[in-house]
Parts: C-alpha cells; structure tokens; sequence
C-alpha cells in the first residue's frame, strides 16, 4: 500500500516513485530519463505527436478507468501521479511479440525513419483502449491528427490501421494478386480476398464475425495471448493499488519550483489567496509552451486537476455548465451523447470546432477553463463562447461567485476581467432554443491541429412576422471574431443593425458593408495577411448568412426568408472529407531481374528490415543512449542577421550550478573555419555574426536544463549591420557568391525574340522555401576515447564530412575520428551538410574537458539554424508561337543561398539542368544567381534545386497556354520532347519514358472525362470550384559532382553462415539497407534474414559520399554485388565440390582451407562527367501525375478529390518501399508547393524581427497531416520497363516523384481560374508557391462577400 505522500506512477505495469524537486520536468523528460527511449521528443511542443503516450487513470466521480492518449512532452511529470503510463516498450517487444497495432503498421510498411512511428502506435493503442467498440475509419484518422509523419505520405499507415476499424465483413478483406502480379488496394477493398481479423490485422481463419475489437495475437514464444481491447486484463492491467488510491492533496517545493495539487476548491482558493501568481494548470498546453519556448519561470505550479467541483459537467436549467478543468475530450464525449445538448444547434457547433481544434492528444489533455484563461486572441472557443452568451463563474477565496458575461470578460492581449486570486469555476453556455442558430468558423493554414488565421462565432435568434410581411426578422444576434486583433473581438454594429430585419439580401449587403467597416485588420497587425484576414471575416459573416437562412427556410418554410444570394448554397456547403483510400500497382517482374537465387529475388515487396524495432520503440537513434558522465552542451546563437560582436561574456553563465563551461572560437583546438565546399562558415563566429541562429558558442553543463538556462546567461553585444533579408535585397544590393552561378546556353535565345516572328512574354516565378522538418531534429554525441581518439554518434547523412570536419575543427587526423550512424530520423537533404556544424560545436568541449558531450537542437533551434530548401525566384523572357510552341526562353534563375555557399551552386546547376522537365526548347539562355543573404545558409533538400527548376518551366507552360487561350494538357503535349532528343546540355534522352508515364496516367485517371465533369461542376458551383491537372517529371540520376559518384561496401561471411553487410550509405527510412541487404542475400544465394546491416561508420567504409542524389541504392548496391560477387567465386569451388550442402556447410570449408571471407566492394558509376559536360546523369526517372481539387472560393480553403500517379522505376529493387518513396515525396511536395510557408523577418513581413524565422515549430509551420492527403491516392509503378544503367535493372526513387506533387498546384491554379471566369476576372493572374488558402482565397476575388480585392493582387511571401 502507498504511504503518505508517496509519489506514485506505474510505468507499463511497474511502479515508480517519482523524484522530488520535478515540478518542472514533463513527464516525456521522466520517461527518457528513466530508459524508455521509445517515446521520442520531436517538436516539445505537443505539434506532432513522436511522444505520444497514453495515461490511465480512475475517474474519481464516475469510478470508471479513462485511457488517453497525451503528449509526454507537455504533461507535467506530477499531473501523472497515481496514474498508469504506458509506453510503447510496454504494449509489444521483439522477444515478448509484437502488439497487434504494432505488428500491423511493420507489415503494411508504415514505418520508414521510424522516429514518429511509437507516436502512432501509442495513439492508435490508445483509440483502442477507450473504446467499447470498434472505432470508425473517420475515428481513427481523428485520432492520428495530431501524428505528423514526414516519410511516408501516412497511406500506408492509415491502411495499417484500417483493419481495426468498424466495417462491413468484406472491409476486413484484402486482395492480393495471384501470378506474381503484385497489387495492393487500400480502402476499396476486393471481393475473394482472405478474411482479416479486425483485431489483430492478421488472416484468420476462426471466421469470427463479431464486430467487437477482438484480438489474438501468437506471441513469439508461442505462447497465445488473448488481447481483447475491452478488457483491461487481457492488456497490461490498471494496478489494483491505483483502484482504490485516491488522488492526495500534494505540497511539493523545488528549487525552482513549487507543486501545489489541491483536491478542493476551498483549498485552491486559499492556495490562490496566498499566492495570486501560482500558476493553475490542467493540461499544460500553454503554460508548458510557455515554460519551454519564452522561457517563463512559474514558482508556483497548482495543479486544478483533482478538484471535483472543476470537473464537474451538467446541464442546469437550460444551460450546459461546465467545469473549468473539464478536458475537451470530456465536453467532446458529454456534447455527443447528452441528450439535452445533442443535436442542438450550440453542441452541434461545438462540436464542429473542436473537431478542428488541436489533435486529439491536446485535446485530452487540455480544459475549457485554460482556452478561456489563456485569452488568446486566436482562441477557437472564446468567439463560440462568446456568440452564444456564454457566462463565466469565478470565485475568491472567502467570496461568492461572481459571473461575468463572456463578452465582457476579454479586455486586451491575453488580458482578461478576472482578479489575480480568482478562480475560473465554471462556464454556463445556454442550450441553443429553436430557430436559434450557431454556427463556427476558423480558417488555418491546415485544417488538422492547426491554429486559426481567423476564427469566429455566430448566433442568431429568429421571431415570426409580425405584420402581414411573411418573413421572419431576427430577434438576436451575436457576432465575435478572433484573430483579427489583440484579443476576441465582438462585431457590435453590425449585431445592432441585424437585430429586427428580415433575412435578405439587402440586409446581407448592409451587415457585411457595416462589419468590413467594423472589423479591420490593421496594415501593420502582428500576423500580416492583413486583405486575407479582412476577406475572412466579411467571407464568414455571408457564410452565416447562408447557412441560416437555409436553415429558418428549412425550419419555417421558404417564405420566411428573402431569396438567398448566388452561390448560398455552396457557401453553406459544410467541410466533409471521406476516409482516404489508396491503390497501389506494380507489375510482374521482368525477366532478367533475378540476380542469383530463385528462392530470393530482387524485386520482392519485403518489409523494411528495421520495422519491427521501429514499431516496438527499441530502434535506437544517435540521441537515444549516452554513456554515463555525459555532458549536455547548449548554443550559444546570433540574435540578428548581421552584426559585428563587441564583446562575448559568459561570466553570470559559468558560475552556475552544473556548468562545466563556455567555448567559443579561441577555444577550437584545430581550425576555425568549416564548410560544406568552401570552407566559408565558422566553427564558432568569430568577429561577425551573418544570420540569426549562427553558433557563437557552446555551454557545457550536467543536465539540459542547466545548460539552455546558462546558455541564455551569456551576453553577446553586438553592433548591428545592415542585412540582406531575401533575394529580392540581394538583386538590388548585387549580393551574389562571385563565379558561382553557371549558365547554360542552347541555340540562340536572342535571334529569336528579335526576329518578330513570335509572340514575347516576360514574367517572374515566386517559389517559397521548405523546411525539411525531420521529424528526429539534429543531434550527435561526441566521445573522446584515448589519446586524440573521438567517435561521435551522429544523426548525418553524411558521417564522413563529420569525420573530416571534426579532425579538422580539433586538429587531429581523421584515422582517429569514426563518426557513427545506425540510423536517422529523417533527413531528406537536411543532414547531408548541416549537419556537421551540431558534430563540430559539441566535438570542441569533448574534447577538451575529455568527457562525452551531446548536442540535440530544440525543434525551434533546428529550424532557425539548420538551413531549408532554397526559395527561388525566376525572372525569364520568352518566345512562342500562336499555337503555344515554345520557341525560346531566356531565364535568369536567382535562389537565396543565406550565409555560406554550402551545396547552393550545385543546387543552382540542377535546377538549371531541370529547367527544361520533359520539354524541347530550341533555344534556351539560362543563368543562374546564387544571393548571398543573412539567412543561415540554405542547402540541400530532395530534389537539389531540380523541382524549382522544374516548376519554373512548368509555370511559364500555363501561363503561355492562357495566353494563347489553349488547355495547358495541349500545350504541355506539344512541347515534350520527342525519344532520342538531346536535352539543353546536349544529353540524349535515352529510353525516355515521360510519354509512357503520361499516356497511361492520362487513361488510368480518366482525365478527359474528369476534365469535361470538372467543368461542369464549376457550372453548377459559385462558390466552390474544382481544378484538374496533369504534370509529367524528368529526373536526372547522379551527383553533378563527378568524383561523388562512387561506393563502397563490405561484406563479411560468417561461420554460421550468416553475413554482416555494411556500406557507406545512410539508413534514414528509405529503405536502403533493406534494398542493399536483398541484392546482397539473392547474391549470395540466403534468406534476407541471415543478412545483417550494423551500422554505417567511416572506420568501415571509408570516404563514402553523402547519402542523397536518389543514387544510394544504385551504387551501394552494386558495390554490395562488387563484394559478394567476389565471395561467390571464391565460394564457387566449394559449392561444386559440396552439391547440395547449405550455405553453412559451404562457408565452412572454404574458411577450414583459409579462404578469405571477407570482401570489400567498390562501384564508381560508369560515363558520367558531371555539370559542364553533355552528360551530367547516368540516367533519367519519368513520371507524371493526375490531381483534382475543390478550392472554397471564401476560405481559400482546398481539398486534393483525387491523385493518380504513374512513377517509373525501372524493375523495382522493392515495390513496396518504392512505393512508399513515391507517396512519401508526393506528400511532402505537396507540402511545399500548397502548403508550408516560411516566414522570415523581411521586408514583406515586417512584423517579425528582422532575419528572424517566424515559423520555428509544428506550431506555425505546417507540414501536410493525414487529412491532407488525396481522398483518394493511386500510385502505380511503369510496367516492363527495365533500366540497363543500374543494379538489377532498377531506378531510383527517392526524389524523383517530389516533383509530381505540383499536380496539385496547377490543378488549385486550374480551380482559380474557373473563379476567376465566374466573376469575369482577369485570367492574367500569378499563383505563387506554395498555394496557401491566403492566396487561393485572394486571387478568386469574388464581388458578393463585399471586400473588395484588387484584381492584380499578388500577396506577400519570403523568397
Ligand atoms: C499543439 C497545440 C495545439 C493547439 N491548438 C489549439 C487550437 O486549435 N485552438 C485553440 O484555441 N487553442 C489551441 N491550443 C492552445 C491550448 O491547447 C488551449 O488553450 C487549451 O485549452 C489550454 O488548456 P490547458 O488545460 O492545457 O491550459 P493550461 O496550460 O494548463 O493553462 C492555461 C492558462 O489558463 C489558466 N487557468 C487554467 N485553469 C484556470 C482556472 N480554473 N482559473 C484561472 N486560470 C486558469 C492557467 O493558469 C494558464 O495561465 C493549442 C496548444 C497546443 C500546444
Ligand atoms: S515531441 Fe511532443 S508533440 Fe512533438
Ligand atoms: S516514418 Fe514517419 S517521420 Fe519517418
């Protein structure tokens, strides 16, 4: 039994005391600490789910066991007391067997990197666990919003999960193609297939048919383990001692901080009373946010948790009264099933908006009373709270309650009316009466876990006629906005002019004139967007109007409402997205493509070969497990862009508790100066900083938080100067990197504008950046051995540039520097260079103080230090005919590199090398400008500059088909280039497949008769328009650095026959070593499992290039081949002379007559010669992809209907992970050209901090969730087509299909424009990337919501 006082948590069924003195850690902090590493920390900031947990716990009132699922990051360890945490180690292990979910997502490969795949176990563990039964599909991809995944596009997991959705029987089918055809359909599920049983995911063959998730599952000692999700037992059980433990009042002081939990209200009034600065907290969504990223220090935590008065949730006399620390879970869950609020137009309201309002984590975690606290002015519930007259119950100790109406309650940025000692008690919400409408806006970037640009609440109270006039006039009104100022705004006017009119349209004319007048976004207004804001709120005040005034209509007959306007229907049209479903094809494999061995052909769908671990948490990353003594370093970073340092003084820094030191430039032992190419960045600035976030130093100290707490303790001053902020200052300011822009030149570009035979358009593209958002951010720990010995475990793409940077920043040779790699979270370029400066600056204390260091940067540091795709920006000249052929085209392509050349002039030359995609210009002059910025510098990202390059031409091609008034299909069609044809650099376009991608997507999708019901669907539609669009892709294949084309491996045969395979390639979740392990395994002629990959470390293989170009698995593998093709003739004789003996027996006679069984393997591609020369790739991958979307014309809002792809891989090494490559780029690249925005401190945002980055975190930028995906997604693999030029007639797929997302931009684009024509607009408009709902919203300028925007209107961006 518990003592008093006892702190008690159960961890996966084992019960932990936890420390005193840890008001302030979270519990993912307690977690880690305690060695379950498999809850990673992605974001801190509760934004993407990698440290999703669930938490048991007793409800005190009703008796009941409640499972959630929560963010570790952001629960304060203490709110967990006598509470049951379990983890991912806790539901499955390799040895004990896999948990039904977990095996589930390995099988459907949905697991890449891994880092966030124990997030979406845990939140589909917890799904299951709080049901009765079964969840719907529409519930689990709820329960997956707050989930993010940057690999694999979420289809496959979303299919993984599938199966323990509520459906008919035959959803629990899944067809698998007989005859070596491989085709997996997702969703849409086939007759004929095997029966799957909905709880464990697995063929079964009981013939179950209840509904109920019911598991079972073999563990892997072959013991059975009945796992019914109903039933507590049948899991890791709630602890009995937690049955009847109640939760104790709790008075815990700290050094820093104090733990008050009260469990009365009296008791938190006192608490209040004595101290009216403790801080209450409930879910910590904002106060740990606050703790963590503004550095707020709380002496005084009270957790309002355990209070019942707070958790109470009734309705009383009409009103629904609700406790402050009710969850939003709990108000979600009471809205639904009371049935004095169910169905209400209120509960319906509600409902709608919490749908949207955070992820489902948050929203277990997080009270009613901490949203209306908080005050902010973009609240989603303080406009509904508001608009239906809501009141708010407060309380002092030794007073009664006082009630303040929800309107009067908002006084100023995150101000509000209560007292410093008074208590939120309760909220009164009055039911909605009949002929009472409600109705929730919000407009985001995102519809998933995002905060709202704008959001707002209405009501509206009718009365019938009074006179002989049949229409009903309003009775009353409220209208409050948020988003549009410091704090919830109430529209007052434009209520006082409704109340008593008729619901016409002359009345909506008025009311939207009076409220544009009413509610205005200031020019300078933190947030910027300022006409997309001010569209919003007129845009939602019309969609009210429509929404109930067909509602009275329905109500109380036609007649009581004036006729509706145009497009009221549409407008009114509420949000609805299916479950998504997918298909995936690939053919048969084509003959040839064996390498060795029938039973294990290359080309087989095989799960990635780290899966399991992935799924089961025990994949281990580099920041996962440090020895003892580690130490934890912190930079020290440039607050502005370009500056001179005055002076660095660490003095209050040092002498604090923990801190083993400061070390900045005069401390590096060997040089200072490191760089990606050129060796133009600095260890640690010495003299001037040139972009915010440049390291200055590092502080070393015992814990974490010792040393972010120091950190911010060392004092910089600085002379500031002037920056170059984007590449619109660099062109005026002549900023350029000298000699690094290349040119190409075809024909003559200027014969033909001068010859007048053609028309000339001259324009510029505007393409934004990307932020790479690995979910595993930058970290390595670096560990001095003997000597001058150092090994660092380092998240890199590139472990030998870590070796060869890090002997160079300390001085010593790089024969006694190994840089370790097991496996990264992601990298996607971003780790290929920038990662080195992280090894660099934890590398200079190891090695002085001679004690291990780990560096891990902060999401919000990462992202503002660590570089991003270049923004780049087009200005080009061009020639055409009347027909739309293009004839020439002069482009002057500009990136911004940021402070340091890094890879940006290579980036630059394929973006030059892509400009043509699949297109034969005759003439073409262009040139590329390569700014110098005070950005930090921008680099590598999947792709390398080819999608911009690409999406420049493909931009020019529409904009010639409108303006020689011809489809851009027909356009696009009579550009391409024709087999055989030379590209600009004088490459032939040998087995060129873009007109085979093309004409098969073309068919697969139906896209003639698409296009004819688009259109026809825009006829119908005012308000919502739908666009349709096809893009093909071309991408080259290599480095265009020639001497980077090389590879190494090493393959080492064991006695038991088993072989340990390693390369210099990375495993970051494209499934590189599992690809290389299946050449390896097929050449030598053994199962895939008796091939083992360790790790990648320069003491391995030395000098391996950087994992990236798309090119690893060509030429790991084909050195992996090099290598066991020399086993296999040393293995030959042996084989002979032993005919039908295992491989083992085979192994061991070689090594009993002293045959080497080791091999080292080497590839160098053949015949390439790098840019300048007329064969820059080995060979070309084509594409082409199909998107349909339907934009909200009043919201800028967009759905993708529907995306067909067609990818050619040649024979795939391995369709699945193909596969998984082709969605995964799709989705991130829809990421950057519809949806991420970066926002920098610039001139067009000058309400952000000069050079600072605005979006540094999952909070402002927003990366595509599951709900972003195509509803409906089909991914096929070009059939029959091998490629001749690389291993087992394989291609490369990893960057490839990025390109293909921009089907969705022109189809948004073709969307617009129906916009446009609806209203007579002019169709000369430009969309710039990404197409954000602020400029889909913008450029369909519409005449009916009153805000009138410019025809011309092209809103700001940074670029
Ligand atoms: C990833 C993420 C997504 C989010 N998405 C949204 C979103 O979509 N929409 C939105 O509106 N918000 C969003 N938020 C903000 C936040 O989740 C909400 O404001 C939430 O309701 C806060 O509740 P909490 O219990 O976590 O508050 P806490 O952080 O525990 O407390 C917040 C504040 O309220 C005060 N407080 C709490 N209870 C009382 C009381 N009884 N009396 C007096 N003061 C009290 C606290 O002292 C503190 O100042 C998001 C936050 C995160 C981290
Ligand atoms: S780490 Fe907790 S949500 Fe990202
Ligand atoms: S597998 Fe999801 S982020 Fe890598």
């Amino acid at each position: 039994m518990a003592k008093a006082h006892e702190l008690v948590v159960y961890v996966n069924g084992k019960r932990h005391h936890l420390p005193s003195g840890a008001a302030d850690w979270t519990l993912l902090q307690y977690l880690r600490h305690v060695g379950l590493s498999g809850t990673k920390l992605g974001c801190g900031e509760g934004g993407c789910g990698a440290c999703t947990v669930m938490v048991s716990r007793r409800n005190v009132q009703t008796g009941k066991i409640e499972h959630r699922a929560v963010n570790a990051c952001l629960c304060a360890l203490y709110s967990v007391e006598n509470c049951h945490v379990i983890t991912v180690e806790g539901i499955g292990n390799l040895r004990r067997g896999l948990h039904p979910v977990q095996e589930k997502l390995a099988h459907a490969h949905g697991s890449q990197c891994g880092f966030c795949t124990p997030g979406f176990v845990m939140s589909m563990y917890a799904l299951l666990r709080s049901k009765h039964e079964p969840p719907t599909e529409e519930e689990i991809e709820e329960a997956l919003a707050g989930n993010l995944c940057r690999c694999t596009g979420y289809r496959p997991i979303l299919d993984a999960f599938r199966v323990f959705a509520k459906a008919d029987t035959q959803a629990y089918a899944q067809e698998l193609g007989g005859n070596g055809v491989q085709g997996v359909t997702s969703g849409g599920i086939e007759s004929g297939g095997k029966k799957i049983c909905p709880g464990t995911g697995l063929p079964c063959e009981n013939g179950c048919s209840r509904q109920k998730v019911c598991s079972r599952s073999e563990a892997h000692d072959g013991k059975k383990q009945n796992v019914d999700h109903n039933n507590d037992d049948a899991e890791l059980i709630f602890p009995p001692e937690l049955m009847t433990r109640t939760p104790e009042a709790l008075h815990l002081p700290g050094k820093t901080c104090t733990w008050h939990r009260p469990t009365d209200l009296t008791s938190l009034l006192d608490t209040k009373q004595q101290a009216p600065n403790a801080k209450i907290i409930v879910g910590n969504t904002e106060v740990g946010i606050e703790m963590k990223f503004k550095h707020a220090g709380y002496p005084q935590l009270v957790d309002g948790s355990a209070i019942p008065e707070l958790n109470e949730i009734h309705v009383v006399e009409e009103s629904l009264v609700v406790g402050s620390s009710v969850t939003l879970s709990t108000l979600v869950d009471y809205l639904r099933s009371n049935t004095q609020c169910k169905g209400t137009d209120m509960a319906v309201a509600f409902l709608r908006q919490l749908k949207w309002f955070a992820g489902l984590q948050i929203r277990n975690a997080a009270a009613i009373g901490g949203n209306i606290c908080t005050a902010s002015p973009i609240s989603d519930l303080n406009p509904l709270l508001i608009s239906c007259n809501a009141t708010f119950e407060v309380q002092s100790k030794g007073n009664t309650s006082r009630f303040i109406q929800a309107n009067a309650f908002f006084l100023g940025y995150r101000k509000t009316a209560m007292q410093p000692e008074e208590v939120l008690v309760r909220v009164h919400i009055p039911l909605s009466k009949p002929f009472e409408y409600v109705q929730e806006f919000k407009q985001a970037h995102r519809r998933d876990d995002d905060i709202a640009i704008v959001n707002a609440g209405m009501r509206v109270r009718f009365k019938p006629p009074e006179g002989a006039d049949p229409l009903w006039l309003v009775e009353d009104v409220a209208i409050a906005y948020g988003g549009v100022a410091p704090c919830t705004v109430i529209a007052r006017d434009t209520a006082a002019f409704l109340v008593g009119k008729p619901w016409t349209q002359d009345t909506l004319r008025i009311a939207l004139d009076i409220a544009s007048q009413e509610i205005k976004v200031g020019k300078e207004a933190p947030g910027g967007m300022v006409e997309f804001r001010n569209s919003l709120v007129t845009s939602f005040l019309f969609k009210f109007f429509a929404c109930s005034g067909l509602k009275l209509s329905s109500d109380a007959g036609e007649q009581a409402v004036g006729e509706m306007p145009a497009g009221a229907r549409s407008a009114a049209k509420p949000y609805e997205r299916p479950p998504s479903k997918g298909l995936q094809y690939w053919g048969p494999p084509a003959d040839g493509r064996k390498l060795c061995d029938e039973r294990i052909p290359v080309g087989e769908p095989v799960m990635h070969m780290a899966a399991e671990l992935q799924v089961t948490g025990e994949a281990q990353y580099s920041d996962d497990c440090w020895p003892a003594g580690t130490l934890v370093g912190a930079l020290v970073a440039s607050k502005y862009p370009h500056a001179k340092i005055v002076s660095i003084d660490p003095s209050n820094a040092i002498v604090m508790e923990g801190v083993h030191g400061f070390f900045s430039a005069r401390d590096v032992p060997g040089s200072n100066a490191i760089g990606a190419v050129a060796l133009d960045e600095e260890c640690f600035a010495t003299d001037e900083v040139t972009a915010v976030g440049q390291p200055i130093g590092i502080l070393v100290a015992e814990t974490e938080q010792q040393a972010r707490a120091a950190a911010l303790k060392v004092h910089v001053e600085y002379e500031e100067l002037h920056p170059i902020l984007s590449i619109k200052d660099a062109i005026a300011a002549n900023s350029e990197y000298e000699g690094e822009g290349h040119s190409i030149v075809k024909g003559d570009a200027r014969s033909a504008f001068d010859s007048g035979e053609y028309l000339i358009m001259e324009g510029e593209c505007r393409i934004g950046g990307q932020e790479h958002f690995y979910l595993e951010p930058q970290n390595t720990l670096v560990v001095p051995g003997e000597g001058s010995e150092i090994s660092m475990f380092s998240s890199t793409q590139a472990p030998m540039k870590h070796q060869k940077m890090v002997a160079s920043v300390l001085g010593v040779s790089a024969n006694k520097v190994v840089c370790r790699t097991k496996r990264i979270g992601g990298g996607f370029g971003g780790k290929e260079t920038r990662s080195f400066y992280v090894a660099c600056a934890a590398a200079v204390p190891a090695y002085l103080l001679k004690r291990p260091v780990r560096l891990c940067l902060d999401r919000d540091e990462d992202m503002q230090t660590s570089g991003h795709r270049h923004a780049f920006l087009c200005r080009y000249k061009l020639a055409y005919t009347a027909q739309g052929k293009l004839v020439a085209i002069d482009a002057h392509l500009y990136n911004n590199a940021g402070n340091s050349l890094d890879l940006s002039t290579s980036i630059m030359d394929r973006a030059l090398l892509h400009l043509d995609n699949v297109y034969n210009i005759p003439h073409m002059t262009c040139k590329g400008h390569v700014c110098k910025t005070n950005q930090m510098s921008n680099t590598a990202f999947r792709g390398f500059g080819g999608p911009q390059g690409m999406l420049v031409m493909e931009m020019i091609l529409e904009k010639v088909a409108a303006s020689v008034g011809k489809s851009a299909v027909e356009v696009r069609e009579m550009n391409f280039y024709k087999v055989g044809e030379k590209t600009h650099y004088g490459q032939a376009l040998e087995n060129a497949r873009h007109l085979d991608c093309w004409t098969q997507v073309i068919e697969n999708s139906e896209y003639h008769c698409r296009r004819l019901a688009v259109d026809e669907f825009n006829r119908a539609s005012k308000l919502r328009k739908r666009g349709i669009s096809v893009v093909p892709t071309k991408f080259g294949i290599s480095f265009t650095t020639k001497f980077l084309n090389q590879a190494g491996a090493l393959v080492h045969i064991y006695t038991d026959g088993t072989v340990l395979l390693t390369h210099g390639g990375v495993e970051m979740g494209q499934g590189l070593h599992t690809k290389v392990a299946q050449i390896t395994a097929a050449t030598l002629g053994i199962p895939l499992s008796s091939v083992y990959v360790a790790e990648t470390a320069t003491d391995k293989v030395p000098n391996a290039s950087p994992t990236a170009a798309s090119a690893s698995s060509d030429m790991y593998g084909a050195a992996a081949l090099d290598a066991c093709q020399q086993l296999v003739a040393r293995l030959k004789p042996y084989m002979d002379k032993l005919p039908g003996k295992t491989f083992k027996e085979v192994v061991n006679a070689a090594y009993l007559d002293r045959v080497d069984l080791s091999a080292h393997g080497f590839y160098k591609t053949p015949d390439v010669e790098g840019f300048g020369s007329c064969r820059p790739f080995n060979y070309f991958c084509f594409g082409a992809s199909v998107s349909e979307v339907e934009i909200d014309r009043l919201t800028g809002d967009f759905q993708v209907l529907r995306t067909d792809i067609v990818m050619d891989a040649g024979n795939p090494l391995n369709p699945a992970i193909d596969v998984g490559q082709v969605e995964g780029a799709f989705v991130q690249g829809m990421g950057w050209c519809c949806i991420e925005e970066l926002v920098w401190g610039d001139s067009e945002h000058k309400w952000v901090k000069p050079g600072q980055l605005h979006t540094r975190g999952p909070g402002t930028y927003k990366i595509p969730t599951a709900n972003d995906i195509p509803i409906d997604f089909r991914v096929s693999l070009l059939t029959g087509k091998p490629n001749n030029r690389a291993v087992a007639s394989s291609k490369a797929v990893g960057e490839p299909p990025f390109f293909l997302s921009t089907s969705v931009f022109f189809a948004i684009q073709d969307a617009i424009r129906a916009a446009r024509v609806e209203d007579s607009n002019s169709l000369d408009f430009t969309l710039d990337s990404p197409a954000t709902p602020e400029r889909i919203r913008l450029l369909s300028a519409d005449k009916l919501t009153g805000w009138q925007i410019a025809e011309d209107i092209r809103p700001n961006g940074s670029w």
